[in-house]
């Protein structure tokens, strides 16, 4: 297949906690074509432009079932190898495993996290063709946090009460000093 390169990839700004966007619930993709490609080649450049391991499209404000991922280039010598998933679904879950977190829309906050270890999913590529693959450990971790973007949850809704109470102070107190989204989050 021909894919017509259209045009150099673009930095797509990075929304940041209390925008909307990251609170929807994103919407299927239907249409496999040289947009969503060109897309995925924009939101595929950000998440390197930006130290990324994974990034879903409702961070950059487009609410559909897309992110990209490269579980391992940050490693010393490690080769981009990026990797997208259109229309993901999690089939099976096994495990917990613990591991700090962080988001590129949740500024100067590292927390652990506890979520499974062991997954199956499934998933569409680029051209709508189906995907089946298992992940585990780290891999597992970053999917999960990439999956939950799809759904309009951030990996600080997974912290106790009192965590996020803490955290949400500091969130705050960056927003102000940023104006990131011109407002707080409120809860
Ligand atoms: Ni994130």
């Amino acid at each position: 297949m021909n894919k017509v390169k259209s045009n150099k990839a673009n930095l797509l700004k990075i929304r940041i906690v209390g925008d909307k966007t990251l609170r929807m619930e994103a919407q299927a993709v239907t249409e496999f074509d040289q947009e969503l490609r060109d897309f995925i080649d924009d939101l595929t450049y950000t998440m390197y432009e930006t130290d990324g391991v994974g990034l879903a499209a409702p961070q950059v404000g487009v609410s559909k079932r897309i992110f990209v991922v490269d579980f391992y280039w940050a490693e010393d010598g490690a080769v981009k190898k990026p990797r997208v998933f259109i229309n993901p679904e999690i089939v099976f879950s096994d495990g917990k495993i613990t591991h700090e977190e962080g988001c590129l829309s949740v500024p100067e906050v590292y927390e652990k996290v506890t979520r499974d270890s062991h997954i199956k999913i499934k998933a569409q590529d680029i051209y709508g063709n189906p995907i089946e693959e298992e992940f585990k450990e780290f891999p597992a971790v970053v999917f999960q946090h990439e999956f939950d973007h799809l759904k309009g949850i951030l990996f600080i809704d997974h912290l106790t009460k009192m965590k996020y109470l803490l955290h949400k102070h500091k969130i705050n107190q960056y927003l102000k000093r940023t104006n990131a989204n011109g407002e707080n989050i409120q809860n």
